[in-house]
């Protein structure tokens, strides 16, 4: 069913199902095969599955593309079905913040890197807009995309400091037949973007590659990864990480994960890939 209603009705409906356990993905819409991977693993747990679509206002900063966030909810509500979902709740921004809310998360040191550094609302409007859906959802279970891997890492984190029921669950990046990772952002990409929207997935590919060659010293890799970033395409970031701690990494391992950040004609586009697939 389609669900518009304000949080106390959609919270009765979820209290018919509960005993189903309650599987949730959060989404802000305009949903794509990565999107709708997560809702089908969330509907092969056999729990009752929500879908949330809502363009969070918090982890957008001023600059940024709140206004022309792309939105098709019909579509996403029908796509959303289609994968799986019992329930595709979108509330409405007064629903999530109520005139005179005022509170919100603030996460720590897992914040302040890589996205964090150029985006310092992004973090902390995610864990606050999260933590009041799943106050409202109570889900058993929720599912992240590893694409947005600092995010799930945060997401982590917030559940295990907050003490919240809810198991998080990583899902792989799902990529389009070139490579590229899905994104709703990539509406905003012109065909002749396409080669340098590339740039990532290459560099990811190159990184596997000298990995597998036996490099393991991140400082050469690093290295040798930005001598090869294309003209066209300004890189935020470039970073070997590891994996849950997301601190720098000197040696590197199999399970060391690239974490690219970069900026199109002003359209954002991440990646980020363990260096040992
Ligand atoms: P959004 O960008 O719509 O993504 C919703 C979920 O889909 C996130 O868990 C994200 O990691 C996952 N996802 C996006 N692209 C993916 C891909 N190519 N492969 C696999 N999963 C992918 O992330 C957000 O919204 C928001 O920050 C949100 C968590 C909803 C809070 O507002």
């Amino acid at each position: 069913m389609r669900n518009d209603a304000n949080p106390e009705l959609l919270q009765s409906t979820l209290a018919t199902h509960r005993h189903r356990g309650i599987g949730f993905v959060p989404t802000m819409g305009f949903l794509h095969e990565g999107h709708l991977s997560l809702i089908r693993t969330a509907k092969a747990t056999g729990q009752f599955t929500v879908v949330s679509v809502f363009v969070n206002p918090a982890q957008f900063g001023p600059n940024e593309d709140l206004e022309s966030y792309p939105r098709e909810p019909e579509r996403d509500y029908e796509l959303s079905r289609q994968a799986g979902a019992d329930l595709v709740w979108f509330p409405s921004v007064a629903d999530l913040y109520a005139p005179g809310s005022e509170t919100s998360v603030l996460p720590g040191n897992l914040s302040k890197k890589l996205c964090g550094l150029s985006r310092p609302n992004f973090f902390p409007g995610i864990c606050t807009v999260v933590l009041k859906l799943f106050n409202l959802i109570r889900p058993d279970q929720a599912f992240f995309g590893e694409k947005d891997y600092q995010q799930l890492t945060i997401i982590r984190q917030m559940v295990c400091d907050f003490y919240l029921p809810t198991q998080v669950i990583g899902c792989p990046t799902v990529r389009e037949e070139d490579g590229l990772a899905m994104s709703s952002r990539n509406a905003y990409l012109r065909p002749e973007d396409r080669p340098l929207a590339l740039a990532l997935f290459r560099t990811i590919e190159r990184a596997r590659a000298l990995f597998a060659g036996g490099t393991r010293d991140a400082k050469v890799l690093q290295e040798d990864l930005k001598s090869f970033w294309p003209e066209g395409i300004e890189l935020d970031y470039l970073e070997l990480r590891h994996p849950t701690t997301l601190d720098e990494e000197t040696h590197l391992s199999g399970e060391s994960r690239l974490f690219l950040g970069a900026w199109l004609r002003g359209i954002r586009l991440i990646d980020n890939a363990a260096l040992a697939p």
